[in-house]
Order: structure tokens, then C-alpha cells, then sequence
């Protein structure tokens, strides 16, 4: 089939290189030139494990292109995926600029019969919202669906070509097989299909992110009470976890990145907007990001205040395998650190140090020793198993200080501890 995706980020990228892959012809388009330019030479502009072989082999086979005209794509599409960014509003709803703007744009240049397949994260209304802006500008028929996105960054490939299930919403049954027919090898596979109308499948897709946020914030504020009791965090998840109708818990410092927090935050201010408070949306909310506080002020607690000390920080980015920093909470100890005086020097595997030159004083090292020569104290915020498998007594030997922040449970009291380090959870 031949396809459009608008927006070259890390749903569309995805989304275009695994659309080629499995035969369909792709032409992606992005308003960034110079992203576009990179993606015609073989470069992901972001880490996403996999995708860069992915993208060489899509390339190659000739079925995938990129261009700066979303005019161009959308000219050359059946269906149209729309798969730009959604961001949240200061007042808490989702900003559709960029998705309007697609609508419109395929509104003027769509072929006859074309889809308009809304792939980004939006609030329930929107397909029906952006059905009105394009048939005050279309001349031609069309009709659009619902199909959000469920792929998790560090695993966007195998999401992608393996996903737990496909969501597709759509009003006529002609759409609806032709979005199936789109993933048809994908469902053939074995994926499921989730069949409904168009503000089910929207959300479907953040009534998910908010359900998986709210069980972080639950097991994160169990563990802080485990901590307070003398029992083990750890234990207590794994324990937890054998249950299949709880399924795997792991507590830390919290959810981050570009969906969670964004989505978690859209889905309560359409709550309130119609009437519907999220009670326990808005507390498990609250409590992700007193966690980060809740942390910080532990870290300062056994330093004796931050001012002057030498904090390192072990990861950057919101979770491993990804350098993506978008409301990590590493990022959010930096900043607090760094406004009360002390001196912060990070290292993370993939983070570049020009994705934080804007958290002046911040120093990134090239490696984990290095950023922790002469520290006060480390605090690991993501969990990269490069930290996972660092020797204690190596780190232990180039700090100055004892003090170890565990901000993902990655060590164990008892070990710590009996190495002489003050164990900070
Ligand atoms: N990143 C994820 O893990 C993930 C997972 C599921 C769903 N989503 C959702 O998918 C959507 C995209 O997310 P992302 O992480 O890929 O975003 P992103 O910010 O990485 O990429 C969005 C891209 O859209 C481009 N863009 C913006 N306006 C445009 C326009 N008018 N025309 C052409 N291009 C335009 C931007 O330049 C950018 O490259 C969001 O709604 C997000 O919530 C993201």
C-alpha cells in the first residue's frame, strides 16, 4: 500500500521504517530540515535501539523516503498517518496546533478517498474535531480513523512489529479494513485487533498511560512505606509480582519521558473540563512527583545540605536504553541541585552533552568513574546496566563521600552498606 507519515519523531520514524520493512511504500514527512536531511542519510536522530539497522535496510529497498513537503506525502498516501507531537498546555489541555495543522494540510492535497489516521496521543473528540476542520476545505471524499500508538521507547521496534495489540477507530467498515490491511502481516503474525469507534480508540490509548502511571505511583509510595517499616522495597515488589493479576511492580523515583507525564496530565484536565474529576489520577499525579522531591530532600538530609558538595549523577534519561531527557527526574534533581549551590557532574551512556547545555553548571563526563572522582555522593536516577554491573569497591575508591542514592533499586542495602556506604532510597 502506499502510505504517508507526517512527523519524524519517534513514532513516525518507527512507524516508517517498519511500515517499509513489512513492503508498504512510505514517504515521511517533517517541517525539520535538518532531521529530514539526517534520515535521508541513514541517521536516526534519536537513540532507539535497533531502529538505525532498521532504517539502513528500509532505505535500501527503496520503499522509504523522506521529504520536508507534507504536501509531497500527503499527495502520495492512501492513508495518511499523523504522528506529530501532542504536548500538554500550561492549563493542562493538549495542544493540537501541529495535528490541526496536518489535518489541514491533508484536507487540501488528499486523493480521492484518501484516510486521515490519527497515530498521535490526543483527547477524546479530536478525529470528530478534525473530521469538521477538513470537510470546510476538502473537495474530495475521505474519511479518517483512530489508530494510537502503544510502542515504548528502548523497544519501539519490536512494539511496533510485535505490539500486545493494534487499536483501530474508525465509524465506516471500509476504513476500518483498510488500516487492517495495513498491518496485515503484523496480525497475521499473531497481534491482536481491537475494533471501535473513534473516541474509544483515543481513550483506550490514554486512559493506558494513565493506569500504568497510577501502579508506579502506588508501588513507589508502598516502597517508601516498606522503607519506613524496615521492610525491603524489593522484596515487597517481588512478592507483589507473582500475583498475575498484579504483574510486574518495580519501585523508584517515578515515571518521566514525553508520554507519561504529558498524557497523565491531558487525561485530568479533560476529567475536569467534562465533569468527571480522575481523583486517583490527580493523587497518583501528585505523588510521582513528590517522589523526585521526597529524594532530593534525603540526598540533601545526609549531606548536610548540598551547598559546596559534589553530587555525580548515574543517568540522565528518563529509562534506559533511550537518550530521551523529557521530564526525566534526573533532570529535575540537577536543576534543584544546581539552583541550591551544589557542584553536579553526570554521566550517562548515551545522553550527548548537547541534548542538556541548557542546565548551566551542569558537567557531563565520559564515563562513570570519571563523574564520580572526588563525589560527595552518587545518585543513580536511571538504570543502565553498565551501572548495574559497576564494582562498588572501584567507586567506592575514587569518591570522596559514602553516600550512594538509589533512585531505581538497583543495589542492595545489605551490600552497600556492609561496603561502608550510606544507602540512600
Ligand atoms: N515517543 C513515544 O514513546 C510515543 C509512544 C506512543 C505515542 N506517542 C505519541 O505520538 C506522538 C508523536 O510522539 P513522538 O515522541 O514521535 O514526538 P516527537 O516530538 O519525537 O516527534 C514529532 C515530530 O513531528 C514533527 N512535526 C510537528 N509539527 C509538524 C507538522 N505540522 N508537519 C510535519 N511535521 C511536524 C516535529 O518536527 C517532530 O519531528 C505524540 O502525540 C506522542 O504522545 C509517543
Amino acid at each position: 500500500m502506499e502510505l504517508a507519515i507526517i512527523g519524524a519523531g519517534w513514532v513516525g520514524v518507527t512507524t516508517a521504517a517498519a511500515m517499509a520493512d513489512i513492503g508498504h511504500t512510505v514517504v515521511c514527512a517533517d517541517l525539520n530540515a535538518e532531521r529530514i536531511e539526517k534520515l535521508n542519510l541513514g541517521e536516526v536522530p534519536f537513540f532507539e535501539p535497533g531502529l538505525f539497522e532498521l532504517l539502513q535496510k528500509s532505505l535500501a529497498s527503496g520503499r522509504l523516503k523522506f521529504t520536508t513537503s507534507n504536501e509531497e506525502a500527503i499527495k502520495a498516501g492512501e492513508l495518511v498517518f499523523c504522528c506529530v507531537n501532542t504536548p500538554t498546555l500550561p492549563d493542562g489541555s493538549t495542544d493540537l496546533n501541529a495535528v490541526t495543522q496536518v489535518a489541514r494540510a491533508f484536507a487540501q492535497d488528499h486523493r480521492d478517498g484518501a484516510v486521515f489516521v490519527i497515530k498521535s496521543t490526543v483527547p477524546a473528540g479530536t478525529a470528530a474535531a478534525m473530521r469538521r476542520v477538513m470537510t470546510e476545505i476538502s473537495q474530495r471524499p475521505f474519511t479518517i480513523a483512530s489508530n494510537p500508538e502503544f510502542l515504548a521507547e528502548s523497544t519501539a521496534i519490536r512494539d511496533t512489529m510485535i505490539p500486545s495489540r493494534i487499536v483501530i477507530g474508525a465509524d465506516e467498515s471500509d476504513t476500518l479494513e483498510k488500516v487492517k490491511r495495513v498491518y496485515e502481516p503484523i496480525i497475521a503474525n499473531g497481534a491482536r485487533v481491537f475494533i471501535s469507534d473513534c473516541a474509544t480508540a483515543e481513550v483506550v490509548k490514554t486512559a493506558s498511560n494513565s493506569f500504568l502511571a497510577t501502579r508506579i505511583s502506588l508501588i513507589n509510595e508502598i516502597a517508601n512505606y516498606a522503607n519506613q517499616v524496615g521492610a525491603d522495597p524489593v522484596g515487597v515488589a517481588l512478592g507483589m509480582s507473582l500475583d498475575p493479576r498484579i504483574g510486574a511492580v518495580r519501585p523508584g523515583v517515578g515515571y518521566g519521558g514525553g508520554c507519561f507525564p504529558k498524557d497523565v496530565q491531558a487525561l485530568i484536565g479533560e476529567g475536569d473540563r467534562t465533569g468527571t474529576p480522575l481523583t486517583v489520577l490527580k493523587a497518583a499525579h501528585a505523588a510521582n512527583y513528590r517522589q523526585r522531591t521526597r529524594l532530593y530532600d534525603r540526598l540533601s538530609a545526609a549531606l548536610g545540605g548540598v551547598a559546596g558538595k559534589k553530587v555525580t549523577i548515574f543517568g540522565l534519561a528518563f529509562k534506559p536504553k533511550t537518550d530521551d531527557v523529557r521530564d526525566a527526574p534526573a533532570i529535575t534533581l540537577i536543576d534543584q541541585l544546581l539552583k541550591d549551590g551544589a557542584q553536579v557532574v553526570a554521566y550517562d551512556p548515551q545522553v550527548r552533552p548537547t541534548l542538556v547545555n541548557d542546565h548551566h553548571g551542569l558537567v557531563m563526563a565520559s564515563s562513570a568513574l570519571e563523574a564520580a572522582q572526588d563525589a560527595d555522593a552518587v545518585a543513580l536516577m536511571c538504570e543502565w546496566q553498565e551501572f548495574i554491573d559497576l564494582d562498588l569497591k572501584t567507586l567506592q575508591h575514587v569518591m570522596k563521600g559514602r553516600i550512594l542514592v538509589d533512585g531505581r533499586y538497583i543495589w542492595s542495602r545489605k551490600t552497600v552498606e556492609s561496603l561502608g556506604f550510606i544507602y540512600v532510597v
